[in-house]
């Protein structure tokens, strides 16, 4: 067999690893041997990588230099993957997340400027393609590459997360995609750099305005849409090394991001083309979104307590605050403690609560919560009023009546846990500020709602020595 087809079936493989991977990674239960299926097949694909090289290195000094640069990359990139894999806190896992994919993105800028410099040897009735193919991956990942570098600030706050509003913003979008695809086709018929530094500036600027202009309360579908370009980009740098695994990988990766953003969408009633299109149609959301409108009341850890001892059932809906604190642990403590004494237990889990998606059920899962009582939105909206209590636990955005009643608010439209239709509302937060979305939220003046305000895993242990 030569090296090529020994390399060919690892690729296939590791593909066909990969798919199981996705299928695991879909469901709680098989979350973790999905988890394996993907590290198996990496694992195979860069030692096919690696030896297909050494076998094409035998006798050729420079080979034998790309190889050693090789090995040193693959040790430099793994350790360092490592060390952020393992330090990384589940709350600054989006930011991680965005950051990864700009390096995606970069490679796949750098492949395609790597292939401009170095087209000798394609055959002459190819060459239109492959300059299709430069130009192409070049323009995807440098859009990936600066769209996630702004993910990141937004996600780490280090820049606001409300929507750049510059004026005339669809008509630059659409513009530069008509100009890109007017380069591509000059590009195609006389190659020159210069048109391949101008579509270069071209999509990092792109790329900068798209995510620049979607606000706070979209950016869980940014994160996914970037994941999906991420993966365009890495199956173009695939046609370009020629490498088949390349392309299935990204094709995976760019088809299962792009499915996922539109769930997302759905789940927040967002029009999935509008995000995509950096906020096409979505309007800036309003000034006022701090102003408290009505009283708020106020309840200690004993009258929660009190609350709960009398409650028949109870629903959990975390969001944010609740990764913050890492409450988690407290709060799998208290709901085994009201299951003893025979209250019905459940949490309500909106697909966007937290910073990324199924943030709270790892939380959950982590503190080994039974997952047969963690319900989705969905299933559990309907019975919230029938429900005694609702414990908010660090979530807002997520429970904002105004996204349901209030056509005028930023989020209006997107669907909430209705929790406010419970007999009694909780709320632990540690102050009166908004959300993630700014918006403030009218729950907390509701009669039937009391704020229990401090750190939210300080008050559930407040509550667990009240009981
Ligand atoms: P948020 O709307 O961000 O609300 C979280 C709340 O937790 C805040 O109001 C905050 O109030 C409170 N909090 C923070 N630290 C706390 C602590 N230590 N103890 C107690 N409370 C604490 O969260 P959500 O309801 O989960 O909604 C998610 C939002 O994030 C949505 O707007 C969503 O679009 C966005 N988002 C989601 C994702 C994904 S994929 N899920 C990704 C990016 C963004 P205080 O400051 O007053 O304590």
């Amino acid at each position: 067999m030569s090296p090529a087809s020994v390399a060919t079936a690892a690729y296939l493989i590791a593909a066909i690893l990969f798919i199981l991977s996705l299928h695991g990674l879909s469901k709680h239960e098989t979350a973790r041997s999905g988890v394996v299926y993907g590290i198996v097949g990496m694992t195979i694909a860069l030692l096919a990588t690696a030896w297909v090289t050494a076998q094409n290195a035998w006798g050729d000094p420079a080979a034998v230099t790309g190889l050693v640069l090789l090995v040193v990359a693959i040790i430099i990139g793994g350790a360092i993957g490592l060390w952020r894999a393992r330090v990384v806190e589940m709350t600054g896992m989006p930011q991680l997340i965005a950051l990864l994919h700009s390096f995606v993105g970069l490679a796949a800028v750098l492949v395609g400027w790597n292939g401009a410099l170095h087209d000798e040897g394609i055959a002459p009735d190819l060459i239109g393609i492959h300059h299709a193919e430069v130009f192409i991956g070049v323009f995807i990942g440098a859009v990936t590459f600066t769209g996630s570098i702004v993910a990141y600030l937004k996600l780490s706050a280090r820049i606001s997360s409300k929507p750049l509003m510059l004026p005339g913003k669809n008509i630059l979008n659409v513009g530069a995609l008509v100009v890109f695809v007017a380069l591509t086709v000059w590009y195609v018929i006389t190659p020159g750099l210069w048109l391949l530094v101008v579509v270069t500036a071209l999509a990092l600027a792109l790329g900068w305005h798209l995510v620049a202009s979607i606000g706070g309360g979209d950016m869980p579908v940014v994160v996914s849409m970037l994941n999906s370009y991420s993966g365009w980009a890495a199956a173009a740098a695939g046609f370009l090394l020629d490498n088949d695994l390349l392309i299935v990988t990204g094709a995976l990766v760019g088809s299962s991001g792009a499915y996922l953003s539109y769930i997302m969408c759905k789940a927040m009633n967002r029009s999935f083309l509008s995000v995509i299109a950096g906020g096409f149609g979505i309007e800036a959301p309003r000034k006022d979104g701090e102003e408290e409108v009505g009283e708020h009341r106020e309840i200690d850890a004993q009258g929660v307590a009190e609350l709960l001892t009398s409650a028949s059932s109870v629903v959990i809906t975390p969001g944010y605050g609740m990764a913050v604190a890492q409450a988690q642990y407290p709060v799998a403590e208290l709901t085994s403690r009201l299951r003893e004494r025979g209250v019905d237990v459940r949490f309500g889990i909106h697909p966007v609560a937290g910073r990324l998606p199924g943030h709270m059920n790892v939380l959950l899962a982590e503190a080994k919560v039974p997952y047969d009582i963690v319900l989705e939105m969905d299933e559990i909206n309907d019975d919230l009023s029938d429900t005694s209590v609702v414990l908010v636990i660090g979530a807002n955005d997520t429970v904002n009546p105004a996204a349901a009643e209030d056509p005028s608010s930023p989020i209006a439209g997107m669907p909430v846990l209705r929790v406010w239709e419970a007999e009694n509302v909780v709320v632990f937060k540690r102050s009166m500020a908004s959300g993630y979305a700014g918006v403030q939220n009218p729950l907390f003046f509701r009669e039937n709602a009391s704020m229990l305000f401090g750190d939210a895993k300080d008050r559930v242990e407040d509550i667990l020595r009240a009981l």
